[in-house]
Formats: structure tokens, sequence, C-alpha cells
């Protein structure tokens, strides 16, 4: 007997390391500058109030944090490089374009914060970079993407084997990456640490 897995969703999850050591020691770096975004970025919070309800993205605002300084320069280099691993490990057939990094930006999440189900329209490559991961705090939970087609399928038991169930929750640690493909539903639960969730996301468009 053999039994195929057709068409497999990957999300890939790695320490970000350079040189071969973690890159956590640049996190109280990146936190501090996040902290001074999030004081001058009026219209991020803002946009915030309505659409990150308790927390601050600068999704909207300051979206290229890559240019922005070179902490977050530093960090844009080791993420293209796992980027491309990734790709690779795909067989993405990219021609002569590349991977670009278009956009990043830092999420603070204090506790109860949640954002809902979404995908990332015109990219190729999103993620996340995890700067600061407190006990209980929430994971990335990812959708099947196939349950629009699943019609009289039956659910799946409680404790179902990873490959059987509709919705997977990965829990990332700080110094970490997720790293997946735009098009994957996905959405952050409420925060059920008291303490404040820190990540800044990314989008790789093709070009
Ligand atoms: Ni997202």
């Amino acid at each position: 007997m053999k039994k195929h897995s057709l068409f497999p969703s990957f999300v890939y999850q790695t320490k970000l390391k350079h040189q071969g050591k973690s890159v956590l020691s640049a996190n109280n770096e990146i936190m501090k500058e996040i902290e001074k975004i999030s004081h001058i970025d009026l219209q991020g919070r803002q946009w915030s109030r309505e659409n990150y309800v308790g927390g601050y993205t600068s999704y909207s605002s300051y979206n290229q944090l890559h240019r922005f300084s070179t902490t977050f320069e530093d960090i844009q280099n080791l993420i293209d490089k796992e980027v491309l691993k990734f790709a690779k490990s795909m067989d993405f057939d990219l021609g002569s374009g590349r991977l670009q990094m278009t956009h990043l930006w830092a999420n603070v999440m204090p506790a109860n914060v949640t954002h809902s189900m979404h995908i990332h329209p015109l990219s190729v490559i999103s993620g996340t970079y995890y700067v600061k991961t407190p006990k209980n705090c929430s994971s990335l939970k990812f959708e099947d993407p196939r349950l629009v087609n699943f019609m009289a399928s039956p659910p799946r038991k409680a404790r179902a084997k990873p490959e059987n169930q509709r919705f997977i929750s990965i829990q990332p640690q700080a110094g970490e990456i997720l790293l997946f493909e735009s098009w994957m539903r996905h959405e952050v639960p409420p925060n059920r640490s008291k303490d404040t969730r820190i990540s800044i996301s990314f989008n790789y468009e093709w070009c």
C-alpha cells in the first residue's frame, strides 16, 4: 500500500543567525527603535486604534523599516538568505526575477490584542521575525487552504495528527522567523500573556 501526500503547504521556522550565532542580542536595540517609532508615528497610532485595537502596528505608515535604520537593514539581510532557502526548497522557478523585501513593519501586542484571519495580497512570501515572546503569548495560527472545498468532509478528531487538522498553531520563540507563502490564511489569536508580544513582519515580492 502506498499513501501519497499531495499538495502540502509549507511553513518554515528557524532561528535567525549571523555567522552561526543567534541574533537575539539585537532584540533590545530593535525594541528601543520600535518604541521610538511608535512615539513619532501619529498616523500609525491612529490606524492602529481603528484596525489593531489595543496594540500598535506600523503596517500602514512606517512599513519600510529595512530602509529606516541599519538595525532593520541588518535583519533584512539575514532574512533574505532564509527566504532564498525556503524558495529553493519549494522549487520556485523565478526566471530572471528575484524575491525582494518590499515591506517591513513592527507589531506591538499587549495582553488580549488579536489580529484576525488574513492573507498578504500581491506578495509571494511573507513572514515574521519574533522580537519578544513572553510565556503564554499568541501563536501564529494557519487555516487549511482547502477549507472552502470540503463540503461534506467530516470534521477531524480534536487530537488528529497535524497533517489531518484544519487549523495549526505554531508557537514561535524570540529570535526565530516564520516564513510562509503569502496566500496562506493566518491569524494571531488573542495574546494570553500579561506581557507584550513584539514582532516585525515582512513581505517579499517577485520582481
Ligand atoms: Ni499576516
